[in-house]
């Protein structure tokens, strides 16, 4: 088979379409045929040598993606050699093949393509866990959602709006028509309004419920000082640093939270948890149009270093898939 090799930690040319090994499905796995896979933040980290791939998962980069289940290993019961699927990975989506836990799989959502699907699983298990299990969001709550045109917060709007929440979100001008069509009541321009004087002017003081944050460090201080009382800020990525000071008065005056977690490194069974989870809750949402795969571009994925390019510029709105040639 072929895959994406990252030669050595660098920039997007160290990434290789080389000839590999092909994988063996184990205990508890399924082997996938690739048709596609999603590009995700992550992976230019791990390209760079600062993010390096969980113990045991494959060296090549690629944390979901889509195709035919080629092989079935001992123990998996519910999928047969053929099925289409999608599947969060802990690596290796940048390949031809792909072994895949099977309880990590899911059913193509009925209307969806077999390659948009690639770019659902990150981000609907990441939401998911994240803005409803740990958040707790409720319908009529404010969400904020940083990054709106990101992966992460396209689907984000989309899900909040679906459960009846006011969704504000930060982002370039440029992207805020395409996020006011996916379900934003407001669009901040972050480099130019204050985020937290936005929401609190467009919620009558009332602040966000839950935010969805992947600054970190240079958003924590405004954050704590946007949610409501009884607010939940949620932290999953570290874009602005990871080390700031906070007054943790204002926390306790809100009686707010603050949780932080990665989907990556999380034990099989919590995963398998949460793609249950997205099964039942999410995907009747994505069935029924009241959600759906916002992909920017179809890339080659033999053109992968091409891709990384593009998703390091912040110019794409939602999802970058790669293509098997
Ligand atoms: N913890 C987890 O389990 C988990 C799982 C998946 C993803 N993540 C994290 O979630 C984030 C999004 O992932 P992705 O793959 O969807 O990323 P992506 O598509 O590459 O998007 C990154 C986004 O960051 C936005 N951004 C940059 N500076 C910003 C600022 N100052 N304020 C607000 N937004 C800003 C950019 O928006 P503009 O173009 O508008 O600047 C861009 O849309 C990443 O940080 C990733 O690491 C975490």
């Amino acid at each position: 088979m072929h895959a994406v090799r990252i030669t050595a930690p660098g920039g997007p040319d160290v990434l290789t379409w080389s000839e590999v090994d092909d994988p063996e499905p184990g205990e508890g796995e399924v082997v996938i045929d690739v048709v596609a896979a999603g590009v995700n933040r992550a992976d230019l980290l791990q390209r760079a040598g600062f993010y390096p791939p969980p113990p045991g998962a494959s060296p090549y980069p690629g944390m979901e993606c889509s195709g035919r289940i080629a092989a079935v290993g001992p123990g998996v019961a519910g999928w047969h050699v053929g099925d289409e699927v999608c599947a969060l990975l802990a690596g290796g989506g940048y390949a031809t093949k792909v072994a895949a836990t099977a309880s990590a799989c899911l059913p193509v959502p009925s209307g969806v393509d077999l390659i948009d699907a690639a770019g659902l699983p990150e981000v609907a298990c990441t939401v998911w866990s994240n803005v409803f299990t740990l958040g707790r969001l409720q319908s009529l709550d404010v969400l904020l959602v940083h990054g709106g045109g990101s992966g992460i917060g396209t689907f984000a709007i989309q899900l909040g709006a679906a459960h009846g929440a006011r969704v504000i979100t930060t982002a370039r001008p440029a992207k805020h028509g395409i996020l006011h069509d996916l379900g934003a009541d407001v669009t901040i321009d972050y480099s130019t309004e204050d985020f937290s004087a936005a929401v609190r002017t467009a919620t009558s003081n009332h602040g966000a419920d839950v935010i969805l944050d992947i600054m970190g460090a240079s958003y924590l201080e405004r954050n704590v000082n946007t949610l409501a009382t009884g607010g939940r800020l949620v932290i999953i990525g570290l874009q602005g640093g990871q080390g700031a000071e906070l007054n943790l008065g204002t926390l306790l005056t809100k009686r707010a939270s603050i949780i932080a977690t990665t989907l990556r490194s999380r034990p099989l069974a919590e995963k398998a948890a949460i793609v249950s989870a997205v099964r039942e809750h999410v995907w009747p949402l994505i069935e029924a149009g009241a959600v759906r795969p916002v992909v920017h571009d179809r890339i080659p994925m033999p053109e992968a270093a091409r891709a990384h390019r593009l998703v390091d510029t912040s110019d794409h709105i939602g999802k970058v898939l790669l293509l098997t040639p």
